[in-house]
């Protein structure tokens, strides 16, 4: 049997101030946003900042509800509302970062599944790679290309 192998790379910066002034305004933007989660279920507040084509900026954050499968993510809140907003338009670059009642989160919080997932439709349809940046409270900061390297072996409307 053969193998295929599913790798990719992704960079890691140790400050922010290695990140240009663009991803830095924009992850700060995510932390501040974060604050205004509504999550008192979890305690776990994600906040969301996109850049959209047109420079314009839209924000997320989760959104919890005591019917606990009726939350919204913080990525998918800003996804979606810049989809509303700005129909047209693609998203260049999301940051994500998140705030823990648990203490300082020193490593960068991954977005969920679906998420992922969403962030690949975006992608698809305005036909441009979506650029992430993950960071926790302190710590590294992730940087990466597209959703297709964290997102190996995709599905998507080929198979439909
Ligand atoms: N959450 C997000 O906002 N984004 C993710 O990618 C993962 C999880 C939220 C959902 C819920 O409000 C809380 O984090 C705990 O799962």
């Amino acid at each position: 049997m053969k193998k295929i192998k599913l790798q990719a790379e992704i960079e890691v910066a140790s400050d922010i101030s290695e990140l240009n002034s663009t991803d830095a305004m924009l992850l700060l933007r995510a932390k501040e946003v974060a604050k205004d989660a509504y999550a008192p279920y979890s305690n776990f507040k994600v906040g969301s900042a996109l850049l959209l084509e047109n420079d314009k900026i839209v924000i997320g954050n989760n959104q919890e509800n005591a019917s606990f499968s009726v939350t919204i993510c913080g990525e998918r809140n800003a996804i979606f509302s810049a989809s509303a907003q700005y129909p047209g338009v693609a998203i260049k670059t999301i940051a994500i970062t998140v705030i823990s009642s648990k203490g300082n989160l020193e490593t960068p919080v991954p977005p969920c599944g679906s998420c992922r997932q969403v962030i690949y439709e975006m992608e698809t349809r305005h036909k441009n790679n979506i650029r992430i940046i993950l960071q926790g409270d302190s710590g590294d900061i992730y940087l990466i290309n597209s959703i297709k390297d964290i997102l190996p072996l995709l599905f998507d409307s080929r198979y439909l």
